[in-house]
């Protein structure tokens, strides 16, 4: 496969940071299609931990050329706090993506305020309301927004409509001389990068290079197949790509699906495999499930496969990577989903109704757990009997086969199976 997409399978924070940087190793191209400075995505090697938000994983190796696609939206503020932090690398930034500006911060609080009990636990960093804009037609390009004629101009038109938006919410107007001086001075530090990017994947497909692209999110949290309206605002599939990104569909080779051990949600909406009390608290402290982004607790589920098969429906999955393995060690049994009783039937999809969803009581099956230690396992073969049983049955349940897993945070910790290591050769 010379081009993929590495898709979160559940709803985000799976790994796929990590499982980028692993691949990209041997990438020219890491492309992030999809989302802004809502997603927290970590690295860790050689003993530093990196979080990114809007850089895509491989920006942290000189040799990769990483690209933020027209379906970003990209708060420019964020993104220059984000490249003081590295170093050494290569950035392409489409002229397609959208700008995340104040007042869009600002409607995404208001937004969330004003829904009372039923927020949806958003990361406060205007994402909704910056795709609400782009659809609406009154968003500003990336294009716009460096152009050094008519980026003023359409800053004061789009100041003044929003103005009077944020009134109805009682919040006080923005200045738009202040947001000038200050956008500006940003505008100037990002143009070197802006280009057409599509037209650079295309040139870079022509030569055969291998692309990576990122999602970020994951498939539960897409605004078409997630679990609407407690959704973010863009699509993580990898059917998301070719739109966002200004290439052809039939130039994807493939998708892999990181899939975390076990579940984990931010934010509101139901999750039918959550575990509440003390197993929660512990699976939280040996994975370190606080949000990346917002520092949120995260929820925690046990492994749901009704979800993988809809993600593997809605998406496409070529191979999973499954991630967070070692945190399962010490857990006994392990419990995992296979389908919901909804209304006293059995169904083994999502309803699309959210409060259908909400009233979905969860079907399991148990699996023994292992006590060994596997942080360092180099092998399938030197896992403990009951996590090869584990992997197995992911594998055989969702109908994926699994290419690679994950037994730490570190990029060591990468096990590749001998079939994905064939098939990439
Ligand atoms: P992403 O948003 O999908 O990139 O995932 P996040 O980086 O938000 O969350 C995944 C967390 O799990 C991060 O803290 C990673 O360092 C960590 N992680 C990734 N893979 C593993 C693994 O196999 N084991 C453990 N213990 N941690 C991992
Ligand atoms: P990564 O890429 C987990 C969740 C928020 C909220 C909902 C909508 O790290 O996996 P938004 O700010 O996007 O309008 O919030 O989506 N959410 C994430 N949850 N990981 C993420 O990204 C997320 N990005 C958004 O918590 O429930
Ligand atoms: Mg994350």
């Amino acid at each position: 496969m010379k081009r993929f997409v590495i898709v979160g399978t559940q709803w985000g924070d799976e790994g796929k940071g990590k499982i980028t940087d692993f691949l990209a190793q041997d990438a020219d191209v890491v492309v992030r299609f999809q989302g802004g400075n809502n997603a927290g995505h970590t690295v860790v090697f050689d003993n530093q931990k990196h979080s990114l938000h809007l850089l895509p994983s491989g920006i942290l190796n000189p040799k990769i050329v990483n690209v933020m696609a027209n379906g970003m939206v990209i708060n420019p503020k964020a993104l220059i706090e984000e490249l003081k932090k590295v170093n050494n690398y290569q950035l392409k930034i489409s002229d397609r993506a959208h700008i995340v500006l104040p007042y869009h911060i600002d409607l995404d609080g208001a937004n969330e305020r004003s829904k009372g009990k039923l927020n949806i636990g958003t990361t406060h960093k205007g994402i909704g309301p910056t795709y609400t804009d782009k659809a609406a037609r009154i968003g500003m390009r990336m294009a716009t927004f460096v152009s050094k004629t008519l980026f003023s101009s359409k800053l004061k038109k789009l100041i003044e409509v929003k103005n009077n938006e944020l009134l109805k919410y009682d919040i006080k107007p923005l200045s738009y001389k202040k947001i000038l001086n200050e956008y500006q001075v940003y505008a100037n530090e990002i143009r070197p990068f802006v280009e057409d990017t599509s037209v650079y994947l295309n040139r870079a497909i022509e030569k055969d290079l291998k692309i990576l692209f990122e999602g970020a999110q994951g498939v539960l949290l897409c605004l078409d197949h997630g679990t609407y309206p407690y959704v973010t605002s863009s699509s993580p599939t990898a059917a998301a790509v070719p739109l966002n990104t200004g290439i052809a569909p039939w130039l994807i080779d493939g998708a892999i699906g990181v899939t975390k051990a076990y579940t984990t949600r931010v934010g509101a909406g139901p999750l039918p495999s959550e575990i509440e009390g003390e197993l929660a608290e512990q699976i939280r402290i040996t994975g370190n499930e606080f949000g990346t982004t917002t520092g949120r607790p995260r929820r925690i589920g046990w492994l749901d496969t009704v979800v993988l098969r809809h993600t593997k429906r809605v998406s496409g999955l070529t191979y999973l990577a499954v991630t967070l393995l070692d945190v399962l060690t010490g857990i006994d049994p392990i419990k995992v989903v296979t389908g919901y009783e909804l209304n006293g039937k059995v169904i083994d999809t999502i309803p699309a109704e959210i409060n259908d969803f909400s009233a979905c009581k969860p079907i399991t099956i148990e699996t023994p757990g292992w006590q060994e230690d596997i942080t360092k396992v180099k092998t399938f073969a030197e896992l403990p009997k009951q996590a090869q049983v584990y992997l197995n049955l992911i594998e055989s349940i969702v109908g994926v086969p699994i290419g690679l897993f994950s037994v730490g945070p570190d990029r060591n910790q990468t096990i590749l199976l001998k079939k994905f290591v064939e098939e990439q050769s």
